[in-house]
């Protein structure tokens, strides 16, 4: 069976979808990758013609995930919890929770949390990780922000992703990897590594 990341925050706008497009894009090299959105709105499926070298699945496929023939599996899913969400991580390896760093951000990502925690119980293989994305050059990230970080009991992952506008435009842009911002695309390669152990 593929192996399965899942990224999940039930927040909107914190950046999902964006970091599920770039991160098939920098495996589909090496592996066999799918993207699914599990979203039935299904954003990301409506990328499919732009980006005809991925595989970008139906969101049907989702009940499938288990009889799929990857090596990477992709699902991007909806800014909201439910019974879906929790069959998911049943078949997950990995759920990255993408995050601002505002105090309020990361306070909104506890139930997320539990829900990931609920399932570890069932799925032993579950592992989860939280990265921080769109962190502003200027503000950067507080010090309450760390301590909080430390106390929710997800590993928060090394790799940080600043807010850029070429990270902002790479839906519509064949991808970060296409785009002559080095500092992003080091920062999307490393997220990448860092989801894969
Ligand atoms: N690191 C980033 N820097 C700048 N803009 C970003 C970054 N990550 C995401 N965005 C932008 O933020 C908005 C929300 O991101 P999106 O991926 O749609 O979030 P979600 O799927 O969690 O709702 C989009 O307009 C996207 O282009
Ligand atoms: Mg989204």
């Amino acid at each position: 069976m593929a192996r399965i990341i899942t990224l999940a925050h039930q927040k909107g706008g914190v950046g999902k979808s964006t970091l599920a497009l770039n991160l098939a894009l920098c495996f589909k090299d090496q592996l066999r990758v799918a993207l699914i959105d599990s979203d039935l709105q299904g954003s990301i499926y409506h990328l499919k013609e732009d980006f005809p070298k991925l595989d970008i699945l139906a969101p049907e496929k989702i009940s499938e995930i288990p009889k799929l023939n990857y090596d990477l599996i992709i699902v991007d899913t909806p800014p909201y919890l439910s019974n879906r969400l929790n069959e998911l991580f049943g078949y997950s390896d990995y759920v990255l929770v993408p995050t601002k760093a505002g105090f309020f951000d990361v306070m909104a990502i506890k139930s997320t949390l539990a829900l990931i925690k609920f399932s570890q119980a069932q799925n032993q293989r579950l592992k989860a990780g939280i990265v921080l994305n769109m962190i502003k050059p200027r503000s950067g990230i507080t010090a309450e922000v760390v301590e909080l970080l430390n106390t929710l009991g997800t590993p928060l992952l090394n790799t940080r992703v600043f807010d850029r506008v070429s990270l902002a435009r790479s839906s519509m842009t064949s991808g970060i990897l296409k785009s002559t911002d080095q500092k992003a695309i080091e920062e999307v390669t490393f997220l990448a590594e860092e989801s894969l152990t």
